[in-house]
Parts: structure tokens; sequence; C-alpha cells
């Protein structure tokens, strides 16, 4: 069969990522957006967010003239064959549940324009049964009618590693209702998976499922770790040794077993609350309750982090200079979505601690978000003067800090670890105050 050609709708981070991937594995693809200036910004070369290696990948697909970008999904319809559908699904307002608005929104106005064979595949992250649901949608609103099929292919890629991750991803999942639909996904991923990529076939619901049982699966990985973290707390052993002992059981493993301040960004938390507010609406809500515990426990972290620089602070942080070192919500990213790093600044900013932040990527997003807190040009500029230094984001350039050079510029030599990112040994040999959770 011929080779398919794509759109992406939504470039956003999962939608901009594929796209340019996608055109430089060879495919002729459409990039869709609502959004004329995000549109523009792509057209002319621009990633709208920070990631490592895309730009340059941009430039290359754009000059191979495969890739180009509209807002018309008649445009879309005329030109694909197999359309990814890649809006986001957040938090709705008040609830727990995920907002489905864009992603219908998006299905519909593609739908209305589909009058010919093609194929919809949903990468969003969304409620298991809502591939069954739009499945109807589709076959109602497209002239096309039956010849119009959907298809699921939930996205893994993490962000910092997203070309990795989608170039050569772990595994490809296809949720399909046909042999036709399966052909078409095999085609529209050839290429990755000419490198051995190995893919699993499913029906729709369990492609769906796959995506929340695995984000649920890796939040549980890290609240367990930091479960642990609490218990060390209280008997004075060192989460840190026991996260190393736990990974040689290769069962186990080491990975997402990172103890310190928990998870946060754009998927883990949301995640694992709609896929709660899901299997309460099935009747199965039970079954995943532990999650609550895995949210809970992971929101503690924040605050045991906020307790520990109060401790440092001699009990009470009101007007004392705090170094913050990180505002992303991981390494490597410029996203703030529910970074426990900001959450951290902006609690001890509230209990009256003046604040001072420094991030290597997110500043202008922490900034527009958080005007209250002060921000320094770098990590030793943010500590000048400090009572307290805490460390929220494991940043390579903070790993690397100079502890005796630190030192030189705080008002006083006390650290939180938050990350476990630092030699206790190296920092209290150049006369600081050590501190992380779960580690004496
Ligand atoms: C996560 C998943 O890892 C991806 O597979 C998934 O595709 C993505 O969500 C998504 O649903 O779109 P991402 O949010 O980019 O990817 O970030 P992760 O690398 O998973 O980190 C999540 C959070 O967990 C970060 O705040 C990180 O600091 C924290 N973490 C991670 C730990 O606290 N400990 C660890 O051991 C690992």
């Amino acid at each position: 069969m011929n080779t398919p050609r794509l759109t992406v709708i939504g470039t956003g981070y999962l939608g901009a990522t594929h796209a340019i991937c996608m055109a430089v594995l060879g495919f002729e693809v459409l990039g869709v957006d609502v959004d004329q200036a995000k549109i523009d910004r792509l057209a002319s070369g621009e990633v709208p967010f920070f990631e490592p290696g895309l730009p340059e990948l941009l430039a290359k697909a754009l000059e191979s003239g495969r890739l180009r970008f509209t807002t018309s999904f008649q445009e879309a319809a005329e030109f694909g064959d197999v359309h990814f559908i890649c809006v986001g699904t957040p938090q709705k307002q008040g609830s727990h549940a995920a907002d489905m608005t864009y992603v219908d929104a998006s299905v519909s106005a593609l739908a209305a324009h589909l009058t010919r064979k093609a194929l919809v595949v949903g990468k969003s992250t969304v409620p298991v049964g809502t591939a069954a649901r739009l499945t109807a949608l589709v076959k109602e609103l497209a002239p096309a009618g039956d010849e119009v099929e959907l298809a699921w292919n939930p996205e893994f890629l993490r962000e910092g590693f997203a070309v990795e991750d989608t170039m050569k991803p772990d595994r490809l999942v296809f949720g399909v209702a046909s042999a036709w639909a399966e052909e078409r996904l095999r085609a529209a991923f050839e290429p990755v998976l000419a490198q051995g990529v190995p893919v699993k076939v499913t029906d729709l619901a369990t492609a769906e499922l796959v995506k929340v049982a695995a984000n649920s699966f890796l939040a549980t990985k890290i609240s367990y770790i930091n479960a642990m973290a609490e218990v060390c707390e209280a008997t004075g052993a060192d989460v840190h040794d026991l996260a190393e002992a736990l990974a040689f059981d290769t069962r186990i493993g080491g990975r997402f077993l990172r103890p310190g301040l928990g998870f946060g960004g754009g998927c883990l938390p949301k995640d694992i609350r709609a896929f709660m507010a899901r299997a309460e609406e099935l009747g199965v809500g039970q079954a995943v309750g532990f999650l609550r515990e895995i949210d809970g426990i992971n929101q503690r972290r924040r605050a045991r982090t906020v307790d520990l620089v109060t401790e440092l602070a001699g009990g009470d942080v009101a007007g004392k200079r705090i170094a913050a070192l990180g505002a992303a919500f991981k390494p490597n990213s410029d996203d703030i979505r529910d970074a426990p790093a900001l959450d951290v600044a902006s609690t001890l900013h509230r209990l009256g601690a003046r604040v001072t932040v420094f991030d290597p990527a997110a500043m202008e997003n922490a900034k527009r978000v958080h005007p209250e807190l002060s921000y320094g040009e770098s990590a030793l500029d943010a500590a000048r003067d400090a009572d307290v230094v805490v460390l929220l984001t494991e940043w390579t350039e903070f790993r690397e800090i100079d502890p005796a050079a630190m030192a030189a510029v705080v008002a006083g030599p006390s650290i939180v670890d938050g990350r476990h990112a630092l030699d206790p040994a190296e920092w209290r040999a150049a006369g600081w105050e050590y501190r992380a959770l779960g580690r004496p």
C-alpha cells in the first residue's frame, strides 16, 4: 500500500514533536492548530517550548519541504490519509476528570470534512471509552461515514527526551478495530518499526488504558520510595541507600525509584486523578483507590520540604532569605505545570520568606505565573545572602556547584537537597549543614 500522508492536529508539545519527527523520517506532514500565532512560529522555524534537539529537527523538516502548517480543518481533511489527534486533555476546573473539550472539538471539526477513506488516530491521554465514543461521532459527522475509522496510539514520550522517545520508543501500541487500521498504522510508523521497535496491537479500550496504567505505575513507584523516605526519617535510616539496594533486584529496578520532592508536570498528577475519576464512573473506583494515597504521599513531599527549610531557618522562615534552585518540574524542561519546585517556593513566600529563584530554562514561565517571587541571574546570584538554600530541580549545573564558592556568598551555609542530587560528604566538608528528606 502507498505511504500515507499525515496530519497532526494540535501542535503543542506532543503534536509539534510528532509532526516534526515524522517529517524528518520522510513523511509528508501537515500540522494543524486553531492558534494562528503558534502555527506562524512553527512555520518560521521556532519551537515555542524548550526541548533539546527539536529546533534543529524543525529546521531540517521545513527545509525538506515535507512539513507545512495550517489552521484549516478542510485542508487537513483533503490532504491527509492518517490524522493524528494530539490536543490536550487538561484537568477539568473544579473536578479531577479530564476535560475533553479540545479532543471533541478537533475530531468534530476534522470529521465534518472527511469525504474519503481515512484513519483518525487518537494520541491524547483520555478516559477509557473515549475511542468508542469518538468512533460513533466520526461516523455520524463524516460525509464518508463508515469509510472513516478510528484507532488509538497512546504516546509515552518524556519531556526532555521527546525526540529520542518519538524516533525510537520502547514500544508502540496500536489500538485498532480492523486489519485495515492496523496496516495503516504500520505504514504510518514504518521507519520506526524498521528499527526493531516492538509493537503491541490491542483493541481500542486496552490501548487507552495502557497509557494511564503506565503513568499510574510510574507515579506509584515514585511515591513508594518517597513513602519509604518518610519511614527512614522516623528511624534514622537512609532512603538513598535503601533505594540503591532495592534497585539491584532486577524485578524492581532502579528507574523511577529516585526519592525526593516527588512528581509534578502536566501528566503524572493529572493522569492519576483522571484515572480515579473515570474508574469511579465505571463503578470500579475501589480498584484504583490506592492512587489517592499515591497522590497524598506526593503532596506531602512538598509540605515536608517546606518544613525542613523552616527547621534550618531556625523554626520560622518569616523575613528569612531563601534561595530556591529550580523552578521547572524536572531538569531539561522549561515546563512549570504543577511544578513541585514552584509550589515549595511560593509556599515559603506565603509564610513570609524572601525567596529568590533561579532556573536555567524556566525563568520566563516562572516569572509570568509567580511575579511575587524574586529571581536571580544565576544559582550563585540567587544564593547571595541566603539563610537557607533549597535545591528543588536537579539540573546538572546545580549538581556541579562548587560548595565552597556558594558558601562564600550565603549568609549561613545551610542547604536542603530536595532532589538528593548532591554529595552530602562533599557539602559537609565545605562547612555546610546538609539536609535531605529521608537521609540522616
Ligand atoms: C511522563 C512519563 O514518564 C511519560 O512516559 C509520559 O509519556 C508523559 O508523562 C505523558 O504522559 O505525557 P514527563 O511528565 O515528561 O513524562 O516526566 P517524567 O520524566 O516522567 O517525570 C515526572 C516527574 O516525576 C518529575 O517531576 C520528576 O522529577 C519526578 N520523578 C521522576 C521523581 O521524583 N523520581 C523519579 O525517580 C523519577
